[in-house]
């Protein structure tokens, strides 16, 4: 028998408020038709007075552990991926942890951006199957809202908020995570960032990106690093049940499926209502697919996602 990470339960959590593209055009120089045609988003949700990276992160970690069956005091590991903490210090996964009643566990952040949640994972896989912790909550949960440009029409359509959480535990078997893989090349971090951070401006800054270059690395890495997954476990497209991918960009999730192989209705999408929720985007996608009955014991499930840095990656997984 092989100790493996196993997903006991998942949740998810997005802002009160809805905002269509129709709202957005009435601010800036876009229209509906030109984000549904470019992107496939039509609507997001943007955090408001009180929400931030940590209740929401808090919301999905309620619902993950209610559908595991588990007491926030099971939990000896939080590892929560976000590039949009409430503070800059302490690590939200420690505001969590108190908000959720646990006295003592180990609780850091991960950045990796869009990544985050498959750097997270990954993480937490290693310690669990180490024996740091025997259960773990893993989050991606981010306020993107907060650091875009309102003004800036190429970027402020894309991203929307919210939180996504897996309660993973380590036992022998079969089912669990099978393999992860990460990769970062930080000679492009100039596509993607953000224009402050404390040891440099000293303000939080806003991001920026080269849309279309960040598109042509996305479609080259992720399909790369899909191949890379199932080679580390011997099997192909043909054996995968869903793919769970990070919801950038519509184009961005057909072409991916496209260049594996793989037929769209494999593929789990969200962007169309969550637009681009970075390190949340792929656990809040897992979680839909699994309530709505879509994602089923036993299947072979695939994740991957890209973002700043640039950082990509995936991990292969018997749900
Ligand atoms: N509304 C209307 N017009 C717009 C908008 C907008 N919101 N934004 C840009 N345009 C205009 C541009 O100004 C340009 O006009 P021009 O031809 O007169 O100069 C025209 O539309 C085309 O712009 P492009 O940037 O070439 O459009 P493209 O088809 O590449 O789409 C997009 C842009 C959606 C950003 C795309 O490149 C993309 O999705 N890239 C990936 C970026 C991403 O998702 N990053 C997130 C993190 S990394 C990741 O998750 C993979």
């Amino acid at each position: 028998m092989t100790l493996r990470s196993v997903i006991k339960g998942t949740g998810s959590a997005l802002p009160a408020r809805r905002v269509d593209n129709a709202e957005l055009a009435a601010r800036v120089d876009t229209s509906d038709e030109w984000i549904v045609a470019r992107t496939g988003i039509r609507s997001r949700y943007i955090a408001g007075e009180g929400e931030t990276t940590a209740t929401l992160a808090v919301d999905a970690c309620r619902k993950a552990l209610e559908a595991a069956g588990l007491q926030p005091a099971d939990i000896g590991l939080i590892v929560l991926a976000t590039a949009t903490p409430d503070q800059t210090f302490p690590a939200s996964a420690t505001k969590v942890q108190a908000m959720l009643g646990i006295d003592d566990c180990i609780a850091f952040d991960v950045a990796a951006v869009c990544t985050g949640f498959l750097y997270a994972l990954s993480v937490a896989d290693s310690m669990l199957r180490c024996g740091s912790a025997k259960r773990a909550l893993v989050i991606g949960s981010e306020t993107f809202s907060r650091i875009l440009d309102w003004e800036d029409r190429t970027t402020c359509v894309l991203f929307g908020d919210g939180a996504g959480a897996l309660v993973l535990e380590a036992e022998d078997g079969d089912s669990g995570i099978l393999a992860t893989r990460l990769h970062a090349d930080g000679r492009h971090s100039c596509l993607l960032y953000v224009d402050g951070g404390p040891s440099t401006t000293g303000t939080v800054g806003k991001l920026r990106m080269k849309g279309p270059e960040v598109f042509r690395h996305a479609v080259v890495n992720l399909a790369k690093v899909l191949g890379e997954v199932l080679d580390d476990i011997g099997l192909s497209a043909a054996d995968v049940d869903w793919v769970v991918p990070h919801q950038a960009n519509a184009r961005i999730l057909d072409a991916t499926a496209k260049k594996l192989g793989l037929p769209p209705e494999k593929v789990i999408v969200t962007v169309d209502r969550h637009a681009n929720t970075s390190a949340a985007s792929v656990p809040l996608a897992l979680d839909v697919a699994v309530r709505d009955g879509r994602i089923k014991r036993g299947e072979l499930i695939v994740l991957e996602a890209m973002g700043g840095g640039f950082t990509w990656g995936a991990a292969a997984l018997r749900y």
